[in-house]
């Protein structure tokens, strides 16, 4: 069933030092991140677990308010942040009050414009963009020998990476029109000598930002550093749900390291005197299991048992780490 061990993996490609758990909504994101989190710290690791999940749910794992506090340790080596994008949106809104006082002079901001602030700090883009902006951060500050991603369900961390390419295109045209520009403002330098700093500062500021990005966007999807696995179920919508966003997220060019598959029932059910039910859900899982045996040809990593309950607090991590990495 296991094709290659989960351990294998970090033993043989020490250099994949972004860790990432794709899977749709609730099949154990949050908990393999914390648990893989825990293992590599126990292993002498300084590790980073962070969400960027405006839902987070670190605090409730570590059973320990982290919200918005930055880097947290929680036990030597281990450190858990969740990122507080709303506070990132109410830092630009005061930064655009601040340019808005500073070119025009103004003492107060005028109602229609202050109106416009607040409604375009209600967009949802506006959330991502400041989660990617604060990931960003963390990625370019370094420190920390793994970072993981307690990622958000598929379709939001497709569109979080889509996002990348969509700003470096976008950063790339505008830039390409700033270096033209500055070419011919070059020609009337002498009349606009003032303006033309101006613009140089933007473009300096729009480079700037392009090469933050390159270096999150190329983290994200460099097959030497990441390591991206995905979490299933042994049932048959999430079997093929999976399938489709693999395919997905090969198009965006995110490695793929392989599956785990999680809340596998205890196999010593198996021949006990056990309700009709329970053998129902059995039987039924035996057979998705060698579904996902031949579609997922070689890359099963671990196959995590149901547990006897959820898995929050450290005690419970520890024993969700040693079902994963042995
Ligand atoms: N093997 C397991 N045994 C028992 N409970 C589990 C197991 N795996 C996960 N859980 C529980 O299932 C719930 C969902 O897990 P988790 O939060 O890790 O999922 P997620 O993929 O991060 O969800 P979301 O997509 O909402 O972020 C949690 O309550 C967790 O404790
Ligand atoms: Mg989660």
């Amino acid at each position: 069933m296991i094709d290659i061990p989960l351990a294998d993996i970090f033993e043989k490609y020490p250099d994949r030092r972004y860790i990432m758990f794709g899977g749709k909504g609730g099949l154990g994101k949050t908990t393999f991140s914390a648990a893989t989190a825990y293992y590599l710290a126990k292993k002498g690791k300084k590790v980073l677990v962070f969400s960027v999940d405006p839902q987070a749910s670190l605090t409730d794992i570590f059973e320990r308010d982290i919200f918005g506090k930055g880097p947290t340790e929680i036990i030597p080596n281990l450190y858990a942040q969740e990122i507080d994008a709303d506070r990132r949106v109410k830092e630009y809104q005061e930064e655009i009050r601040q340019k808005i006082f500073d070119m025009y002079g103004m003492n107060k901001i005028p109602e229609e414009i202050e109106s416009y602030i607040q409604a375009a700090a209600a967009e949802p883009a506006m959330e991502e963009s400041a989660i990617f902006d604060e990931v960003v951060d963390i990625v370019v500050k370094g420190g920390y020998d793994y970072y993981i991603y307690d990622l958000v369900p598929l379709g939001h961390a497709l569109y979080y990476l889509s996002m990348a390419s969509v700003y470096d295109a976008w950063i790339d045209k505008i830039t390409g029109l700033r270096e033209q520009m500055r070419e011919y403002d070059q020609v009337a330098a002498v009349m606009r000598r003032e303006k033309e700093l101006d613009e140089d500062a933007i473009l300096k500021e729009l480079l700037y930002i392009k090469e933050r990005i390159h270096k999150s966007s190329s983290i994200l999807t460099d097959k030497e550093k990441t390591a991206f696995f995905f979490v299933l179920t042994a049932e048959e919508m999430i079997i093929k749900d999976t399938l489709k966003a693999a395919e997905l997220f090969a198009k965006f060019d995110v490695p793929l390291s392989g599956y785990i598959i999680n809340r596998v029932l205890p196999s010593d059910l198996k021949g006990k005197n056990i309700p009709e039910y329970l053998k129902n859900r059995l039987a039924m899982e035996e057979h998705y299991l060698r579904v996902i045996d031949t579609t997922f040809d070689k890359q099963i990593l671990a196959s995590v048992p149901e547990m006897e309950r959820d898995v929050t607090g450290l005690a419970m991590i520890e024993k969700m780490a040693k079902a994963m990495f042995g």
